[in-house]
């Protein structure tokens, strides 16, 4: 799954180039750099691909959410809709802004959905931070119809999703900001990364300038110019970015043979009774990252990812109890355990945490399993993996 799978020589060369040069810091030193400018040109490769009229590089998926929220003008009280299927991040990043995270339910697409977010909506609504989870877009023609009849700003949160399009737009360029991840388990990694992309001139202001400390930067030089706003450290590495770089470079083909594998190994499955699969209303699009199914039931799921486990065969997520990615596991959010009091804590909230309405979401998360789809898998490994996959889900299914 992750891009390491892709590491070679490139990576290597553009590390050790920055590493003579000594210079590991993004902006100034232009006398030590020797003409190399990694987080640029990371982010000229994040354009070159998305289509972004800008890209930003960060130090981290989540610190790209809460930038695109920054830039997007989310902030104090600002009531944002957010699914309770994502990673944490993307509701961390909400309450570290000082807004008021609200969840919506889900269907299965895997993200939110159209109903789910029109029951969530308030009179105070101001947001929606869409996920575009498991590699794959949401339902964005209905989505975008919602956002412009209610007026919403739109954020979204692409952490899982770079490759992904939707009819011939990259996810991330919907609404005003989007984030990407470049974790170590993402499509591309930098190790620590993460991308904030938007056509919108004056939120991009705000993305260079809040993720570091407010400076509003002359080209890649920071000194003695004025602070717009005030902001944060958040910026990238140029060693973290001379990955990022090269993993762009490759993501094309990284997307070419995933969806390849995907395909094969989704024909195996089809020909199980009783599997479906995740809805995609452009599966052209897909960045192929996971190849997400369900179950009839929950206690079928569950069954499902014991038999695998027996059967020694790895690589899947069972979200519905993992800690990290749905609300269940979440106490700590649910009960607003923080280090210190923040707005969420002493402002009106339109729900009780602990006992939100989103039957959709326990349904589809429950009866969900995801298989991150490797790349490089040979034609043998992929047969041998579909044999041992199918095997297993008869046994469950009878
Ligand atoms: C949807 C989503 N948003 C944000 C993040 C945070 O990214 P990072 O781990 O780079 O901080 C992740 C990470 O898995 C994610 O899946």
């Amino acid at each position: 799954m992750p891009g390491t799978e892709y590491f070679g020589a490139e990576e290597k060369r553009e590390v050790n180039e920055v590493l003579e040069t000594g210079c590991l810091f993004r902006y100034n030193h232009e006398h030590l750099r020797q003409g190399m400018w990694k987080a640029t040109e990371m982010e000229n490769e994040a354009k070159r691909f998305t289509g972004a009229k800008y890209a930003h590089a960060v130090s981290s998926g989540s610190t790209a959410v809460t930038t695109a929220l920054a830039a997007a003008g989310i902030g104090y009280g600002d009531e944002v809709i957010v699914p309770p299927f994502t990673y944490l991040a993307t509701i961390e990043a909400v309450i570290w802004m000082g807004a008021i995270p609200v969840f919506a339910d889900i269907d299965e697409t895997l993200c939110l959905s159209v109903d789910g977010i029109k029951k969530a909506l308030t009179p105070s609504t101001k947001a929606i931070c869409l996920v575009h989870m498991c590699g794959g877009a949401a339902d964005m023609d209905g989505i975008m119809k919602l956002v412009k009849e209610h007026n919403l700003v739109l954020v979204e949160d692409a952490g899982q999703a770079l490759g992904a399009f939707y009819k011939g737009t990259s996810v991330g360029l919907f609404g005003k900001s989007g984030a990407f991840s470049f974790d170590f388990f993402k499509i591309t990694t930098a190790g620590e990364g993460g991308l904030c992309i938007t056509n919108d001139e004056a939120a991009y202001d705000i993305m260079h300038q809040i993720s570091d400390h407010g400076h509003s930067h002359l080209g890649n030089n920071r000194g003695m110019e004025t602070h717009p706003i005030f902001g944060q450290n958040f910026r990238i590495s140029e060693l973290h970015a001379a990955i990022g770089k090269v993993q762009l470079q490759k993501v094309e083909k990284i997307r070419a043979d995933k969806r390849a594998n995907k395909a094969v190994l989704k024909a195996r499955l089809a020909e199980v009774d009783g599997i479906t699969f995740r809805h995609m209303d452009d599966p052209e699009g897909d960045s192929a990252t996971f190849l997400n199914f369900f179950l009839p039931t929950q206690e079928l799921a569950q069954k499902t990812m014991d038999q695998f486990a027996a059967d020694g065969i790895a690589g899947f997520n069972y979200w519905f109890t993992n800690m990290y990615h749905f609300i269940n596991q979440w106490d700590h959010i649910k009960n607003k355990n923080s280090a210190s009091k923040l707005p969420f804590h002493v402002l009106d909230c339109p729900q009780d945490y602990n006992n939100l309405d989103i039957p959709k979401a326990q349904n589809v998360v429950g009866r969900l399993i995801s298989l991150g789809v490797r790349g490089t898998w040979t034609a043998d490994e992929l047969q041998a993996l579909g044999d041992k996959m199918v095997a297993s889900l008869k046994k469950v299914l009878g």
